[in-house]
């Protein structure tokens, strides 16, 4: 079977697996982390070499307070507390979004696991944290026209060189978008990497989406024919 080597997942839907069970938004989310630890694990045991997670959008920033605050706290205490098993999985951690617009506790310990799990070499798992595709294209041109200011490059852009300059730099782009809870769009993640990204969508909501519904996207790959243009 071929294996993606890099997976990408918007996990949508723990508001509505919440609110379908008469509770607050948060015991949604609360429940989708139990489902990041479960996909992790199947993305490593299936030999998944990347797997980036869209787990808040720079537009999520515009939801209640309450519910932001909820998990900001939330991911400062997952983080904390799976830690040690990344390590131990050897696992590795990254990120990829604005990390200057966190709360600073939040940054911080996010740097703090970072730097723990720097020297792993199984697993890498791309968290995208106040993410948007349309911010990630923004910060690359600015960095870029910055450098040929200051005369550090001297080339025109092209696609190997703009990539450089992406928050995905030395990540390959995903072979495998995976997005649950029904919802058929891409709502701003990586515009410019999803390219020649084969899409995959479930109604399942991401509470439910454990190692089973994995294993049925992964094989739903391997029947996939990547063409990228050409004939074959
Ligand atoms: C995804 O679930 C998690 C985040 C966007 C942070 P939602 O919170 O979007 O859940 P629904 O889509 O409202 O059900
Ligand atoms: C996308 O889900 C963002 C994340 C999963 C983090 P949203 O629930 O925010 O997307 P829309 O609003 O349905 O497009
Ligand atoms: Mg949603």
């Amino acid at each position: 079977m071929t294996t993606p080597t890099h997976v990408s997942i918007i996990m949508d839907g723990n508001g509505r697996w919440a609110q379908l069970r008469g509770e607050e938004r948060l015991f949604g989310h609360q429940a989708g982390a139990q489902s990041v630890r479960d996909v992790v694990e199947a993305a490593a045991e299936a030999g998944v070499r990347y797997l980036s997670l869209f787990a808040f959008s720079s537009e999520n920033w515009n939801r209640p307070k309450k519910e932001v605050d909820g998990l900001m706290e939330l991911l400062i205490e997952s983080i904390r507390e799976e830690t040690p098993n990344l390590i131990k999985n050897n696992v590795r951690l990254r990120s990829i979004g604005d990390l200057s617009h966190l709360p600073p506790y939040v940054g911080d310990s996010f740097k703090h696991s970072m730097k723990e799990t720097e020297l792993c070499t199984g697993l890498t798992v791309v968290l995208a944290l106040s993410y948007s595709g349309t911010w990630d294209i923004l910060q690359a041109a600015n960095r870029y026209a910055k450098d040929r200011l200051d005369g550090n490059v001297h080339t025109p852009l092209d696609v190997a060189l703009f990539e450089q300059y992406l928050s995905t730099a030395e990540i390959p782009p995903p072979d495998l978008l995976i997005r649950t809870s029904g919802e058929e769009r891409i709502s701003n993640f990586m515009l410019w990497q999803l390219a020649y990204t084969e899409l995959y969508f479930t109604p399942v909501l991401w509470p439910d989406f454990r190692k089973k519904d994995l294993k049925k996207a992964l094989a739903a790959y391997a029947r996939r024919d990547r063409r990228f243009g050409i004939i074959k």
